[in-house]
């Protein structure tokens, strides 16, 4: 059987979106917001284990949609949260979550919307449990999402680790221009800690990473941040902001070059290398063997010089074989909100 779906694909693969659509098997019916599309795909939706999946940065089953200009509807929110009750007042969801269709600072409206829909809902609403923060939520138990934009609003029931994340549309808003930012690349490593909150339990404080490709420092200073000690490898320099950082040991090399103390366990790795990604994963292969069993490692999947999203598949084939056969059990592969043109990768260590 086939039903409505609601497929994110960044606005970075926008232009890929009917090849990527193609290779999931389906139909689009027509494009909402700035990234979403409206398809018919067989159940039970998008095969996370597709290669395509990766380019779907959220999804979820229609189960209510109005189609409708709220901006020009009388009305709109009480007619709207009452639907939403009478359709959903008795699924029981953990939570009930609204976002806008319309991502970015430049649509305010919407998101003005969406918490005013959320409110009036939830006073019509059977009581819900008491999960009401986001980031609370069971990875594992139905959530009622909806997406409310000018094209409507779209509902439907799915768990967080389902739909690939915990918010509506799947971002986690991180701010990147923090008079203490050191790098644009410490959100993804936060947002990436926050995706891994739908797969695993999180790391308790005080767990040692190992971090390879680290400079100028804005995934170790999140990772200081969070209570975390980190063992930080790279040829370049850290920024001098974090000379003396308590819980920070950096070793100045080139990776290939670097090799932890005898007896030296690490609970975690995580490689934001730049260069060819192949050789990137040889070394986090050869230093996963400091890492204890059922250790996570975080790996950006980089695909220099790689354009098409057939390249792109071809490359992450070929490195998820390699892990697999070294002993990398893959967790997930996603695309972040603040991932460029790459993918971030989770592994267990067998
Ligand atoms: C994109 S930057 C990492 C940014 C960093 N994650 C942050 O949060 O600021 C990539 C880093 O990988 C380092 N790198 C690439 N190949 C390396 C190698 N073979 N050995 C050591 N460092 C390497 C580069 O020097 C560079 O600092």
């Amino acid at each position: 059987m086939t039903s409505s779906w609601l497929i994110r694909i960044p606005e970075l693969f926008a232009e890929f979106a009917p090849e990527v659509l193609a290779g999931l098997g389906a139909a689009p019916l027509k494009k909402l917001g700035s990234d979403y599309h409206l398809v018919q795909l067989a159940d039970p939706g998008v095969p996370r284990d597709s290669e395509w999946a990766k380019f779907v940065g959220w999804n979820l089953p229609v189960h209510h949609a109005w189609p409708c200009c709220p901006q020009k509807m009388e009305g709109f929110v009480e007619k709207a949260a009452q639907a939403i009750c009478r359709k959903f007042g008795a699924r029981n969801p953990q939570t009930l979550l609204v976002g806008p269709l319309q991502s970015g600072a430049a649509h305010p409206y919407y998101k003005h919307l969406a918490t005013n829909l959320r409110g009036r809902t939830l006073q019509l609403f059977p009581p819900l449990p008491a999960v009401q923060d986001v980031e609370a939520q069971d990875p594992t138990a139905p959530s009622l999402f909806c997406l409310v934009g000018k094209e409507g609003l779209f509902c439907g029931i799915q768990s967080p680790r389902d739909a690939n994340g915990f918010y509506p549309g799947g971002t986690k808003f991180i701010r990147q221009n923090a008079p203490e930012t050191i790098s644009r690349a410490g959100a993804k490593i936060a947002e990436a800690l926050h995706y891994l909150k739908l797969h695993r339990p999180e790391l308790p404080e005080g767990a040692h990473w190992l971090e390879l490709g680290a400079c100028p420092g804005g995934m170790t200073s999140e990772l200081l941040a969070r209570g975390f000690r980190v063992t930080a490898v790279d040829k370049a320099p850290l920024d001098p902001r974090l000379n003396d950082a308590a819980g920070l040991k950096f070793r100045r090399t080139d990776v290939a070059e670097y090799q932890p103390a005898d007896g030296e366990h690490f609970d975690a790795l995580l490689c934001d290398m730049n260069g060819d990604a192949r050789a990137s994963l040889r070394q986090v292969v050869r230093l996963s063997k400091h890492l204890g069993k059922g250790a996570v490692i975080v790996f950006t999947l980089k695909g220099a010089g790689v354009e098409s999203p057939a390249e792109m598949n071809e490359l992450t084939r070929a490195a998820l074989a390699y892990a697999a056969a070294s002993g990398l059990a893959l967790i997930a592969i996603t695309h972040l909100t603040y991932n460029r043109r790459e993918f971030t990768v989770f592994f267990e260590r067998r």
